[in-house]
């Protein structure tokens, strides 16, 4: 199986991107290019700004219909891993 890992690293140099943190992937079922709900995009966005959301979803400072339950389901430094990545997207 080496040939077949040699294609999927081109394939991530390719992308110009690395691999996305634990959890991270996961975001884009609703934070997509096509959010029809008119949920927030979070791609590009400065990594500050998603992780000061990020966190007070977390901690329960900022008001939230779900986001709250799911980022209490990371670590902080994994919150700031997930922003950091969403933060390199186009
Ligand atoms: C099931 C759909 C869903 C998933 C999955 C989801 N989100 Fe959200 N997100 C929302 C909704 C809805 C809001 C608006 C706040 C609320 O109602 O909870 C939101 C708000 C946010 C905000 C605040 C944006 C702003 O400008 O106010 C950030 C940042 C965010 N989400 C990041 C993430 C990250 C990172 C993930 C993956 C770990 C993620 N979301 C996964 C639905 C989702």
């Amino acid at each position: 199986m080496a040939a077949r890992g040699f294609l999927l690293a081109g394939a991530v140099v390719l992308m110009g991107a690395a691999a996305p943190p634990p959890g991270a992937a996961s975001c884009s079922g609703c934070h997509g290019a096509a959010n029809p709900d008119g949920i927030p995009p979070i791609a590009g966005r400065p990594v500050a700004d998603l992780a000061a959301a990020l966190n007070g979803f977390r901690d329960g400072s900022r008001k939230a219909t779900l986001m709250d339950r799911l980022a209490k389901g990371f670590t902080p430094a994994e919150l700031q891993a997930i922003a950091a990545w969403w933060s390199e997207q186009p």
